[in-house]
């Protein structure tokens, strides 16, 4: 399944390190961040599951949840937790799902139909507390990702989803954000008392409203 942005994630059941899951309880309101990793004992991935572990707080801070998964069991993935904590000094606090049945892994479209093998490559879905897919992204297994950039679209996901504006290139949490090209001039005025600097008439910054 080929999910796009605005589909409901899938719900589903899966074992994991915390126990059985059901993916919608476990979410309740809080964001969620599903992301899959090709193979426990490699090391791109020890490196990926280490800095999730350090940042969760993060992630937690903005009321969201993160589970990873890949298609080996919960067994191994209990053996590898160690490694992670001795290469990265994050011990693992968050579940890994056991998909060694790759239901869940093809419920998310996790696993390309062409590729050479039936890894997991290295996605992540952002799932609103709608239950909508906001954020997706796939890396191939040898590009580890950049969690601190998963943080910073969680960052913007949730702004946009209060206020009528857009975040710019590069943008980060306490700097200026771009008004809505729907909001006219004279309705900006009123939702962003703070101001605005029109650069172009399509281009409007205004600080961010929420700080
Ligand atoms: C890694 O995590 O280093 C890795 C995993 C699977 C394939 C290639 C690299």
């Amino acid at each position: 399944m080929n999910l796009q942005l605005g589909d409901t994630a899938p719900d589903f059941t899966a074992e994991t390190t915390e126990g059985t899951i059901h993916f919608y309880d476990w979410l309740g309101d809080s964001w969620g961040i599903l992301f899959s990793h090709p193979k426990d004992f490699t090391p791109v991935c020890t490196t990926e599951l280490g800095e999730v572990a350090r940042l969760k707080g993060e992630f937690a801070k903005r009321g969201a949840k993160v589970i990873g998964i890949s298609v080996d069991d919960v067994n191994s993935h209990n053996s590898w937790s160690q490694d992670i904590e001795d290469a990265t000094g994050n011990k693992l606090n968050f579940p890994l799902i056991g998909d060694e049945e790759r239901k869940v892994a093809d419920l998310y479209g996790m696993i390309p139909p062409n590729a050479e093998n039936t890894l997991t490559v290295r996605s992540v879905f952002v799932i609103g507390p709608d239950k909508k897919v906001k954020l997706t992204i796939t890396y191939p297994a040898s590009t580890g990702r950049n969690f601190e950039e998963i943080l910073r679209a969680l960052d913007s996901l949730q702004l946009t989803a209060s206020y009528s504006v857009a975040t710019p290139v590069n943008w980060h949490e306490g700097e200026d954000v771009i008004i809505a090209t729907s909001v006219s001039d004279e309705a900006a005025k009123e939702k962003f008392p703070k101001g605005f600097n029109s650069v172009k008439s399509y281009l409007r910054y205004t600080p961010q409203p929420n700080r």
